[in-house]
């Protein structure tokens, strides 16, 4: 026995009657799909987001296809399902859709983790104006859009913005690697890996491929240098485990994370130009301290945003920081909940490595990175003493922070985590 389930555009956190475009189809007729498996890459003016099938099954028919616009609630396709149980699982979930025209992304599982890139187009960092035919265009050449100056009305991008700025680039006087990184192609040789021994290909998924072109955009275009310095934490272990053997039985944990994020944002306020954002002509000075945290998970990497971390004490910091991870984990952060950071901590000290070079997170300014604490031997002017060492690797925009300045913001941040009594301060 088989069933036809049309699968619907769920809510993906933009107004239900405002139309999106759908840039990518996933899938074709015939194909059978997953649970969860991405069928249609959709673009707002916020976001490029890759909505998911609720339900495994045989595509029979697609009723949109790249380029068309539509809302929430607009058919995507129909899905042969065989299972029964699936079927079980469609029908509550039919339900649920009309009983609540406000179906929250949790309900529809969507996968948010293709966000990632809303935080590159968030309302701090607009994208070019263009089409999704110019914007396809560009994907094709691997052109960047943000080095290109519209010159239609509101600048927006035409396709012979993009045929002039391919032809200049290639015409310019440009090293080869330099064209190369503005348009985005790499030179690497191609190689047959197949003369060597046996390979298995996979093609890279949406996510893959977003983290990775903000990634190479960030490194290529922010001259980063990195500071690497440690601090004293012992104390502040020592405190920290005695607090959480107290909050046992409430279940709240603190991480040294939790700490950090709150230091992050004291030493924010002390040295404003890490707080800052550049803009073509200007820096922009914020007034609030939102701190993101990179959490790994299985298709990538998400970075969460907590706000107004200034006006938040240590647990409840913990407990957000263990909101966001769950909820990163299980394809359920929200949009906003990826927006608006002022600075990012990428720890790695759960797994360890002593130092490594975060990347910026533009339109952020600084990112630190944070190793595996170690007991070290340390000197006190008497003798060597056991102390736990926290490795801390500030990278930072050599265009805004001098090398000076970085090494007096990671030292201010030692000094609260060594005694964490100044954050009183
Ligand atoms: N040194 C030593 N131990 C550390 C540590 C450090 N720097 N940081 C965390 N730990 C310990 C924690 O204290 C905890 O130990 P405990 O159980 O004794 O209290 C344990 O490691 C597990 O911590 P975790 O659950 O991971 O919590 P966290 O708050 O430190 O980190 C995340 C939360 C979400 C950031 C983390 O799970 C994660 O995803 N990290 C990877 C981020 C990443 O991939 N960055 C790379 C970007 S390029």
């Amino acid at each position: 026995m088989s069933d036809i389930v049309k699968i619907t555009v769920p809510d993906i956190g933009v107004e239900s009657s405002k139309e999106i475009q759908v840039i990518e189809t996933l899938v074709s007729i015939g194909d059978t799909v997953k649970n969860q498996q991405g069928i249609i890459v959709v673009e707002s003016d916020k976001a490029s987001i890759e909505i998911p099938a609720t339900m495994s099954g045989k595509v029979k028919f697609i009723y949109i296809k790249t380029g068309d616009k539509i809302i929430q609630g607009s058919p995507i396709l129909d899905l042969e399902i065989e299972d029964l149980e699936i079927k079980i699982q469609s029908s509550k979930n039919l339900i649920k859709n009309e009983e609540n025209s406000d179906v929250s992304l949790e309900k529809t599982g969507i996968n948010l983790q293709n966000n990632l890139e809303s935080k590159d187009i968030s309302s701090y960092e607009k994208l070019p104006l263009s089409s999704p035919t110019v914007r396809k265009f560009a994907r094709e050449l691997g052109v960047n859009l943000n080095h290109i100056k519209g010159s239609a009305k509101n600048n927006r991008i035409t396709i012979n913005d993009i045929r002039e700025f391919v032809k200049n680039t290639l015409n310019s006087k440009s090293t080869a690697s330099n064209r190369n990184d503005l348009l985005g192609i790499s030179i690497l040789p191609k190689i047959d890996f197949e003369k060597f021994g046996s390979i298995e290909i996979k093609p890279l998924s949406t996510m893959r491929k977003i983290i990775g072109d903000k990634l190479h955009r960030n490194w290529v275009n922010i001259p980063h240098i990195t500071n690497n310095d440690e601090a004293d934490i012992t104390d502040l272990e020592n405190f920290r485990v005695s607090i959480n053997k107290e909050n046992e039985k409430l279940g709240i944990k603190i991480t040294i994370l939790a700490f950090l994020i709150k230091a992050v944002s004291i030493s924010l306020k002390e040295y404003p130009e890490f707080n800052s954002s550049l803009d073509e002509n200007n820096l922009i000075f914020k007034k609030y301290y939102n701190i993101g945290f990179a959490i790994d998970i299985k298709k990538g990497l998400i970075v969460p945003v907590i706000n107004n971390v200034d006006r938040m004490g240590i647990i409840d910091i913990a407990k957000k920081i263990k909101e966001l991870s769950e909820k990163a984990r299980n394809s359920k952060i929200s949009p906003s909940e990826l927006e608006g950071g002022c600075f990012s901590i990428s720890s790695l000290g759960n797994i360890g490595g002593t130092s490594f070079t975060p990347i910026i997170n533009s339109p952020e300014v600084a990112i630190l990175g944070v190793s595996k604490a170690q007991y070290k031997p340390m000197w006190n002017q008497e003798k060597f003493l056991p102390r736990l060492m926290l490795p801390l690797s500030l990278s930072y925009d050599h265009r805004i922070i001098d090398g000076a300045l970085a090494a007096r913001f990671n030292s201010n941040l030692i000094k609260i985590l060594t005694d964490y009594r100044r954050a009183l301060l």
